[in-house]
């Protein structure tokens, strides 16, 4: 791949994981964003508090759908193909293609959680990120404490490369991070 080729000429494209489908977020999603990213326990582990209302949901989409033009962030609605509902997300961000590395981030609606969703999506995500954005490492910066993701990135073949204190400062005090990295040949399934 050279430096000039653009995945994203086109927008956010869809991809299809063995059981889910990512895809760009549309206003009809705002009700289902809201569902999961509306509730504090769910998002206990997440950098920023849940979302009020239908109004704020709108406001987050808008800044999803402004990363993906200015090539920031990049964020996937998790569907299953039968009904097209926004299930959760996941994102690659912080892309450095000089260095071909990104972040990634996922949350899933918790009634749909412990079937395997996520961590197709996540291996979706990375794939395409392998294969058209030429990624050689994926990075992923989780609380020690959340275990079902730690258990999801490991799964994926991720490796647990450092710890940072205090790197958070969320719902008023301070969190730790693990810091977990993947190499592209490492990606498992
Ligand atoms: C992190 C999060 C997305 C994980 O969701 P999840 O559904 O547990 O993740 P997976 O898709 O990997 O599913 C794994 C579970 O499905 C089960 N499963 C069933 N079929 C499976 C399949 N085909 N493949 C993999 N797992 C399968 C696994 O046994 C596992 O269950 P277990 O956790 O009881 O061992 C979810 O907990 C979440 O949204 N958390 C809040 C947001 C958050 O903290 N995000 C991370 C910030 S870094």
């Amino acid at each position: 791949m050279t430096d000039s080729r653009d995945p994203f000429a086109g927008g956010l494209p869809a991809l299809d994981g063995t059981r889910v489908r990512l895809r760009a977020i549309r206003p009809p999603d705002d009700p289902d964003l809201l569902a999961v990213f509306g509730d504090a326990h769910h998002l206990r582990y997440w950098s920023h508090g849940p979302l009020a209302d239908l109004a704020a949901a709108r406001q987050y989409r808008e800044g999803i759908e402004a990363g993906t033009r200015d090539r920031s962030l990049f964020q996937w609605a998790i569907t299953e193909p039968a009904d097209d509902r926004l299930v959760g997300t996941t994102t690659l961000g912080s892309w450095d293609q000089k260095n071909r590395r990104a972040d990634i981030g996922f949350i899933l609606r918790p009634d749909h959680a412990g079937r395997g969703l996520a961590s197709d999506a996540v291996r979706t995500a990375i794939r395409f990120g392998i294969r058209e954005m030429a990624l050689h490492r994926v990075e992923a910066d989780v609380d020690p404490e959340n275990e079902a993701s730690i258990r999801l990135l490991e799964r994926l073949g991720f490796q647990r490369e450092g710890y940072f204190r205090e790197r958070w400062f969320t719902f008023g005090s301070w969190k730790d991070s693990a810091m977990y990295g993947l190499l592209a040949a490492d990606l498992a399934g």
